[in-house]
């Protein structure tokens, strides 16, 4: 009983290249739509009000809010311009309280208006502010935002594990000044961005062939760099750059093709946003663990695999963490020592047979396996609409991905089987051209230079 159910899951999950290759068009197709008008498609293909990347000439101190993965980070930077670059930079990370996400919105600005004005206090001799100016900061927030100009725009849904009243519709910069304003720290936003945005910016910062950035962390989403001609919904004045970054959201991309499980269904059902953030939930960190937890649980309740009882933690939604199933992938030991621990740690099952042990491992193949072969397509389906997809003109153009969040990171087999895929499917001559690079928080130096080069006093000399 056991063996049909993993096969069955296996049938399901299935992504052979045609099918890929149907999700990439999809995904290509609906960047049209997103792009043509709001609401055209599910995919949102926000302007991101970025029409002009890092040149590497940024100048001054600045500073960096990022909110929206698992943990909030801040950061400050004396840019230094050419040659010199990031002359110093001091960075930190706090967790953020579970209950703050699904608070109330002063509660959560105002914690971490409060982290930042510590940071703030703390700033050495070693960086540097000319007098009488005003402290600027780049507010990455990884939410999809409305955004009516570089530094304004309204949270349009929350995503991910965080669900506010009151937030959707707001300017989220507002809301933060008002909170700065609380804390007594003078410091005025002079970019918000969402991370991808940021992540596209910090790569681009090292590297002048980055066109796109895909995260793949706590939630999914990529950027890139669209020629604003192309943009039918863009009715402000054409950038002298020719160009506008566009926030997909891809997360929300939804097809007939995607290949979606009863598993998947029920946890959509379950989650936060129900409907919505669908290609989220069949890739992104957040979720994969409990799609593991699921079939085990669906296993132990069919096919009584830990057993006569079901153990009752496997009822417990999001108890088990996608770092904890990566580590039970990546486990070599010959016994499979390390999934026998974790599931006994996490779900208080003992004594598990080396055959059910493997099954686990099966099963966690299966999932990531999935995930990292839908991403792989989502980023075919950018190149094709950027029309690198195939070698123009024979020539060896690079094109380069910049890459972030704690899965491409941390979970190895995920970010090879990605890299293999986009191969697969590009073929080895185009493939040679594109390269993955991973932007190690590139999304905090991005949103310090997108401040920096909308800083109120450019031009002024120091
Ligand atoms: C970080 C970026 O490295 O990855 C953030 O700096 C981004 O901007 C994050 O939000 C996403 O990863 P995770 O795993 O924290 O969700
Ligand atoms: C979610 C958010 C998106 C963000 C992504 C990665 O999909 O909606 O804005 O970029 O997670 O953090």
């Amino acid at each position: 009983k056991a063996a049909e159910i993993v096969r069955e899951l296996e049938e399901q999950c299935a992504t052979p290249l045609g099918r890929l290759r149907q999700v990439a068009d999809a995904m290509a197709v609906e960047m049209h739509a997103g792009l043509a008008s709001d609401g055209g498609s599910k995919l949102k293909m926000l302007i991101s009000y970025v029409d002009n990347l890092p040149t590497g000439n940024e100048t001054g101190l600045f500073y960096a809010l990022d909110l929206g993965g698992t943990n909030f980070r801040v950061l400050r930077v004396q840019l230094g311009g050419k040659d010199k670059r990031v002359i110093k930079q001091e960075a930190e990370e706090v967790s953020i309280p579970p209950h703050l996400m699904v608070g109330t919105s002063d509660d959560l600005f105002d914690f971490i208006a409060a982290e930042l004005a510590k940071f703030v206090a703390l700033e050495g001799d070693n960086f540097h502010l000319p007098v009488d100016r005003q402290r600027e900061l780049g507010f990455t927030f990884s939410f999809p935002v409305k955004q009516s100009s570089i530094a304004s725009g309204s949270l349009i849904k929350w995503t991910k594990g965080f669900k506010i009243d009151g937030t959707v519709g707001e300017d989220v910069v507002a809301e933060l000044t008002k909170a700065m304003e609380r804390q007594n720290l003078d410091m005025r936003v002079t970019a918000l961005v969402n991370d991808t945005i940021g992540t596209l910016a910090g790569g681009r910062y090292y590297d002048n062939d980055v066109v796109a950035a895909v995260i793949l962390g706590t939630g999914t989403n990529a950027a890139y760099v669209e020629r604003a001609q192309a943009i039918p919904k863009w009715h402000g004045l054409l950038p002298k750059s020719g160009d506008m970054v566009i926030n997909m959201e891809w997360g929300n991309f939804r097809s007939s093709h995607l290949p979606v499980t009863e598993y998947d269904q029920a946890l959509d059902l379950e989650s936060l946003n129900p409907g919505e953030q669908i290609f989220e939930k069949l890739i992104s960190g957040m979720y994969l663990g409990d799609i593991l937890r699921r079939i085990l649980l669906k296993l132990a309740e069919e096919a009584a695999l830990f057993g006569d009882t079901v153990p009752p933690k496997l009822k417990e939604q999001f108890i088990l963490r996608t770092p904890v199933m990566s580590a039970m992938h990546h486990d070599t030991t010959p016994d499979l020592r390390v999934v026998g621990n974790k599931l006994k740690e996490i779900f208080d099952i003992n004594n598990t047979s080396l055959k059910v042990r493997k099954m686990v491992v099966k099963l966690c193949d299966i999932i990531t396996k999935r995930g990292a072969r839908l991403a792989a397509a989502g980023i075919v389906g950018i190149l094709k609409k950027q029309g690198r997809d195939t070698l123009r003109y024979g020539d060896k153009q690079r094109t380069v991905i910049a890459m972030d969040g704690g899965l491409f990171e941390h979970y190895t087999i995920f970010s090879k089987t990605l890299v293999r895929t986009i191969e697969e499917l590009l073929g080895e001559e185009v493939a040679s051209t594109v390269f993955i690079e991973h932007a190690n928080d590139g999304s905090g130096i991005g949103a310090a230079l997108l401040a920096a080069s909308h800083s109120q006093y450019l031009g002024l000399e120091e």
